[in-house]
């Protein structure tokens, strides 16, 4: 949500700008713009829509002047989406430009006192309170002056900052979203994830909250909001340059569909050992562990129903009761947590603004948190107790895949280590799983090798405009995903149901020729699927299954996608997989941005 990006070095700062921008148009945005120091002048150029208007108006940025720039795409929250209100926001004397993603909480406030001192305002956007305020208390020095800034401000920010003043600075802030400082070779950059500098530098430093980085050509400096230096630890960033590129696919989505067995053996294998499952990062004991009485799962949307299936595996595994909220709601309804439960937060960006303020919600009340994330170094991941990385390296398309897969994958994983550490899993049961999850890569590979299937049944359904997903237990939970893939992605209305709940309501809505995606994977409630799936036929249902391949009959009452047996706990990781590449066919065959659904956004920073 908003991406900032920011250059200054020796070089010309307009492509890099826009190629940085381009990297990060994954967040979600509608409108973009850049700001350069021209030598004279601070020039500003933004537009509604997509990069590709500011691409052509700037032919790719080479027309634009400078050395020293800011850039950002812009997810309209103050404002609707429009070139007055994209970023960067100029003071009213445009010396100053300001690029800004997070909420100014008090901004009218800040707002009618500058109008009242005579200031005129020219967009709607919280951000140019900000550019105002730097002027109105610009005195000489920058530094002074955003700090004097900064205490005015209520709410959550990343910043960039260039003057005309100043021309060979950016100075750079965050508080509650996130920012990088990028380091290069006579050149030095900041930007909102690494995906966007990674072509010109690996050398990084994460800004903390309060900090304040002030970049030279060939320096860079950190201090805290008293002025004093601090001192970082260059991080080198491992991520492959190649992962944040298509590859030759034709859309992100569809790579990352595809990099799912990878992705999930990176998560799953280095913490095999020895046919046990070792989880080094965590560093509760087996005493800690004995005192819970209850799990507590926070996280929103496709992390949300990876904590639905979660409760199915930890109660089952675990025998302790598990709770799972969306974020969203969590802090809002006094929950009753206290040290004597755990909280589990899943988030693949670590920086989703619910699912963060629920964690501290959770700490505040005295519960040890362990967080699953993907963004290494993001907030959720510094700031909970204990954090267990999924490996999926950077996921670009708005609609998560392998980040969902390889959250599971730590489910699992932490459902066999506490259920060992516990004392729940007989060590048969327990030997055959972790066999089962070691070979998950190669089963996920199986069913992405029969894409052609689900390819075709997609083709049937493409020009639908309502889809029931329905199953029960973990296939029920695995029916939120896949009905949130297709609706995201496809634009097709489409509901997930507890199989046993229809007949209380929805399926009055069932008629001749509903399409209705049956998930029938779950052994032991199969003939009671089996019968939901025939109570929606007898009402015309066009039904399509899931099931496993011990069940071929299942074929006699709609048509089948197979994935192969495994065992109950493992099977979400299979069944998601047609799910998936379902959505991504419909969406391929409405010509849908797959990629970039409408309204929506990769990293989701305001709640
Ligand atoms: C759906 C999707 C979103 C995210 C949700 C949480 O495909 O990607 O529903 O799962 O916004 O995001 P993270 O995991 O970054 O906290």
């Amino acid at each position: 949500m908003c991406g900032i990006v920011g250059y200054i070095g020796y070089e010309q700062a307009g492509p890099f700008l826009l190629d940085g921008l381009e990297k990060l148009e994954y967040r979600g945005y509608d409108s973009a713009g850049v700001c350069l120091n021209d030598g004279n002048a601070l020039v500003v150029k933004k537009s509604k829509g997509k990069l590709k208007v500011l691409k052509d108006l700037t032919e790719d940025g080479r027309t634009l002047k400078g050395t020293v720039g800011i850039g950002h795409t812009r997810w309209a929250t103050h404002g609707e989406p429009s070139d007055v209100n994209a970023h960067p926001h100029l003071s009213e004397s445009g010396r100053f430009a300001v690029v800004h993603n997070g909420i100014i909480e008090n901004y009218q406030q800040l707002k009618d006192y500058l109008t009242s001192k005579g200031i005129e305002f020219r967009s709607m956007t919280d951000t140019e309170v900000i550019a105002q305020l730097i002027e109105y208390y610009y005195k000489g020095d920058l530094i002074d002056t955003v700090i004097k800034v900064l205490e005015k401000l209520d709410g959550s920010y990343a910043l960039g900052v260039i003057s005309q003043e100043n021309p060979d600075e950016i100075v750079a802030v965050r508080k509650e979203s996130p920012l990088i400082i990028g380091l290069g070779e006579k050149e030095n950059f900041i930007a909102s994830d690494v995906t966007a500098i990674l072509s010109k530098t690996r050398k990084i430093y994460r800004l903390e909250n309060n900090e304040i980085a002030i970049l030279n050509r060939d320096s860079v400096k950190i201090i805290n909001t008293d002025k004093d230096e601090v001192k970082k630890e260059i991080e080198t960033v491992n991520w492959d340059i190649n992962a944040a590129e298509k590859g030759g696919y034709e859309h992100f989505m569809f790579k990352e569909i595809m990099e799912q067995p990878k992705a999930v053996s990176d998560t799953i294998s280095p913490r095999i050992k020895n046919g046990r499952v070792v989880l080094d990062e965590i560093k509760l004991t087996k005493e800690q562990l004995q005192n819970f009485t209850k799990i507590n799962i926070l996280a929103c949307g496709s992390a949300y129903h990876v904590g639905v299936v979660a409760k199915y595996i930890f109660e089952k595994m675990l025998r302790i009761p598990v709770e799972v909220d969306l974020a969203s709601e969590f802090r809002y309804r006094d929950p009753i947590i206290n040290d004597k439960v755990l909280t589990v937060v899943i988030s693949q960006s670590g920086e989703t603004a619910d699912t963060k303020e629920a964690m501290k919600e959770a700490q505040r009340r005295g519960s040890h948190v362990i967080s699953i994330v993907n963004v290494v170094g993001s907030a959720i991941a510094v700031e909970s107790n204990d954090v267990i990385y999924t490996w999926a390296g950077p996921e670009i398309a708005v609609a998560t895949t392998k980040a969902y897969s390889t959250q599971l994958a730590v489910i699992y994983l932490m459902a066999l280590y506490f259920g060992d550490m516990l004392g729940t899993i007989v060590e048969d049961e327990y030997k055959a799983l972790v066999a089962e999850l070691e070979h998950l890569p190669e089963r996920i590979e199986e069913i992405l090798g029969h894409k052609e299937k689900v390819q075709y049944l997609a083709s049937k359904y493409f020009n639908t405009k309502d889809v029931f997903f329905i199953g029960r237990n973990i296939d029920y939970a695995l029916s939120l995903e896949g009905s949130l893939k297709l609706k995201e992605i496809s634009y097709i209305h489409s509901e997930a149901y507890a199989a046993g709940e229809l007949k209380h309501g929805t399926i009055s809505l069932i008629e001749q020729g509903t399409p209705v995606i049956a998930l029938a994977t779950h052994e032991e409630l199969i003939g009671k699927i089996i019968s939901n799936i025939e109570e929606v036929k007898t009402r015309g249902a066009q039904v399509m299954c899931i099931a496993c391949d011990n069940h071929p009959e299942i074929e006699k009452i709609g048509q089948t996608v197979f994935i192969p047996k495994s065992c109950d706990m493992l099977l979400p990781s299979l069944a998601v997989i047609p799910l998936q590449l379902f959505a991504y066919y419909v969406a391929s065959l409405k010509g849908c941005d797959i990629d970039k659904p409408r309204n929506l956004a990769k990293s989701v920073t305001v709640e």
